[in-house]
């Protein structure tokens, strides 16, 4: 059984605690985050020891690995010492919101033979997956454009957004890596964005919308649609368009239920409604390529440098929106 640290006890790090224990392949051995509160009660859920300071998970020569699931911020300090000390790491995006941030670390840590996988969680949806596995079989030919919509159901609370990097950085940055894990290597991003007049937006400087265009080395092309609110739910959708034909991945519903009536027809439940619904089987699929791949002693399909990647389209888009103009991109 792997042992296994989680840094950060918050939203995301109690969807990571569950795909732990659930696995059946690692143990949920320390929860920490300075909010004592947070981390006793999570660690107490599973069994597992709890600090406020993952230095202590750190200095235990019995744990295998951490998980990373703390404030952005936070990543960048705890992954060099979790992969100085010998861990295997799991980071939540986005690695950081700061490029010489993200060099640096990598300049520490390129020397200790770094097992680093990124949650890119949106990779391991079995339907992006299977979309994408065929693909690549060439079921629609040569693949010439991919269409990703992303909107989240509400926006979050303006201390979040104060700290979140922008919407590009922290939440289009699933979508740069998704257009990433289809296009290979893009080279070309425009973007353009809006506030919608929106005080909260408009007081952290950010966008509530959001359209972008991004070209890949070899002439694919794909666009985003963002929003951060949804009246109908978390809206995720894919379609991937090739010289046979078409891919498609919709929304999910808690139920395959529809009613027809006079008033409508085929009518469903409400999509489901957030990452935790919709994302729980690819979190849990995540977690277990992390386990394979240290099992088989191999690099995780998703890395430190996607996580880079990622950002650099992030900055491009930031770019574009500011000049109006298609930004050229290398390394991205
Ligand atoms: N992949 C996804 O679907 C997804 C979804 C949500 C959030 N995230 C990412 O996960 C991270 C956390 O987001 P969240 O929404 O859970 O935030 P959150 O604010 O709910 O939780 C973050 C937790 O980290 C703790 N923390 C702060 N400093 C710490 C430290 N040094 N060590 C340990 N814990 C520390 C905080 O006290 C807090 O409890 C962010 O980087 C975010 O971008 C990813």
């Amino acid at each position: 059984m792997l042992r296994v640290a989680l840094f950060g006890a918050g939203r995301i790090g109690q969807v990571h605690a569950r795909s732990i224990v659930e696995s059946g392949e690692a143990e949920l051995a320390w929860v920490c985050d300075p909010i004592e509160e947070a981390a006793s009660t999570l660690a107490g859920k599973y069994g597992a020891k709890w600090s406020p300071a993952p230095g202590d998970a750190i200095d235990d020569k019995s744990v295998d690995a951490v998980l990373i699931a703390s404030a952005t911020s936070t990543h960048t300090d705890l992954m060099r010492d979790a992969v100085l000390a010998g861990k295997k790491v799991l980071c939540e995006k986005p690695i950081d919101l700061d490029m010489a941030k993200i060099d640096a670390t990598w300049e520490a840590i390129k020397g200790s033979a770094p097992f680093v996988m990124l949650g890119f969680n949106r990779r391991f949806d079995p339907s992006f997956r299977e979309v994408n596995a065929r693909v690549k079989a060439g079921d629609i030919g040569r693949l010439r454009a991919l269409r990703v919509t992303s909107r989240d159901p509400q926006g979050p609370p303006a201390a979040y957004l104060a700290v979140s990097g922008g919407m590009f950085r922290d939440m289009t940055i699933h979508d740069f890596d998704m257009a990433r894990y289809f296009l290979g290597q893009v080279t070309e991003v425009s973007a353009v964005a809006s506030h919608n007049n929106d005080p909260v937006f408009m007081g952290a400087n950010d966008h509530a919308q959001a359209m972008l265009t991004l070209k890949s080395a070899d002439g694919v092309l794909c666009t985003i649609v963002n929003s951060r609110t949804c009246a109908y739910g978390y809206d995720q959708r894919l379609e991937a368009f090739g010289d046979l034909g078409s891919l498609e991945a919709g929304n999910m519903t808690a139920t395959t239920v529809r009613a027809s009536n006079a008033k409508e027809t085929e009518a469903a439940g409400p999509v489901l409604n957030f990452f935790l619904q919709r994302y729980m089987p690819a979190y849990k699929a995540e977690f277990a390529e992390f386990v394979a791949a240290i099992k088989e002693d191999r690099e995780p399909v998703v890395g430190f440098a996607d996580g880079r990647a990622a950002l650099v389209l992030a900055e491009a888009a930031i770019e574009s929106v500011a000049t109006g103009k298609v930004v050229t991109v290398t390394r991205g």
